[in-house]
């Protein structure tokens, strides 16, 4: 069997599938796949390992005639048409668990920067503008003690929380489900979005992006955040209505932000953002770091291996097609 990789992956993450199958991989770590060579690349694959970076819609499937599983490298798979796949009876998985406390760490991190206005102050140091230790110089806003708005407590929810218990924050939260077990261990209390948005000092986003969660935080609810507020994406940008919180940041409505995320990847040349000195802006390194982005590709891998030789997947998305696929190949299973 052949498996497409659309990116340069580390040797020891290739070892899991290059014993078992022919493996193809568009050459580079840092460029993304150009569309014709995913297109030919898919057309005799029985699987394929792809980033967020490489959307996969019908026209990428319909070429990929003999296609049975697609791995995501991310917990997110927005980019990626899973009805368009179970259609098809194609298996989509994707990399929950591995990536949670990285991903909280840089919530948190982004959260500190523009609170104490860390790149700031750092560039003003780099630019001799340091002259004297005077009272209100760089001054920003206290972590400690404030209230934290948690919007979305999934996995990555749940572990921002912890972390706020640490700095004695009060924890707000807003999700589909109430989480009893995160309440009695942070202290995190339910409240609709409007009100975790009026009360808090600090909003923090952990959503997927869905037709329900696009544009979620608009021009409206930017306008129930207190002027000092800072709110901060480690989701997806397009949760954020970019315009209007690019708006909010300029007529300092809101007090500043911290992003990871961006409507459009990467943040264009051209984006007012990158000229707002009250926001903090990264190029989507929430799962950054050595251990974790080697275990997302690590389990990616796993989960072609697991569903091409045994009909498994570890982390499915849409598990219908494992089912419907057991009871094809085993019909007298039950
Ligand atoms: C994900 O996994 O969805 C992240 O955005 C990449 O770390």
């Amino acid at each position: 069997m052949r498996v497409y990789v659309t990116r340069k992956l580390p040797d020891e993450v290739a070892g899991i599938l290059t014993p078992f199958f022919e493996v193809e991989s568009w050459p580079h770590e840092d460029v993304p796949v150009s569309r014709s060579a995913l297109l030919s690349g898919v057309e005799t694959a029985d699987g394929l390992v792809r980033l967020l970076t490489d959307r996969i819609d019908r026209s990428v499937l319909d070429g990929a005639r003999r296609l049975k599983i697609v791995a995501n490298v991310a917990v997110g798979f927005d980019n990626v048409d899973v009805g368009a796949c179970t259609e098809r009876g194609i298996a989509v998985t994707n990399t929950p668990g591995v990536l949670t406390e990285s991903t909280a760490d840089l919530a948190f991190a982004l959260l500190l920067a523009a609170a104490r206005r860390i790149p700031e102050a750092q560039d003003a140091l780099k630019r001799f503008e340091w002259k004297a230790w005077s009272l209100m110089f760089l001054t920003g806003r206290d972590v400690h003690s404030a209230t934290l708005g948690i919007v979305g407590m999934g996995r990555i929810g749940r572990a921002v929380a912890r972390r706020a218990a640490g700095f004695s924050m009060r924890i707000l939260y807003y999700s589909r489900r109430r989480d009893a077990e995160i309440e009695g261990e942070t202290g995190a209390v339910f409240r609709p979005l409007d009100e975790l948005l009026r009360e808090s000092d600090f909003v923090s986003i952990h959503l997927p992006l869905t037709e329900e969660t696009r544009h979620l935080i608009g021009e409206r609810e930017l306008s129930l955040m207190k002027p000092t507020s800072v709110l901060v994406n480690t989701s997806r940008g397009p949760v954020v209505d970019e315009a209007a919180l690019c708006h909010a940041l300029e007529r300092r409505t809101i007090w500043a932000a911290g992003l990871d995320v961006y409507e459009e990847e990467p943040l264009p040349a051209q984006s007012p953002l990158r000229s707002l000195d009250n926001v903090v802006l990264l190029p989507h390194i929430g799962s950054a770091t050595v251990t974790t982005r080697t275990r997302m590709a690590s389990m990616a891998a796993e989960n072609v291996r697991e569903f091409l030789l045994r009909g498994k997947a570890l982390t499915p998305v849409n598990p219908e097609v494992l089912a419907l696929r057991r009871a094809i190949e085993q019909p007298n299973a039950d």
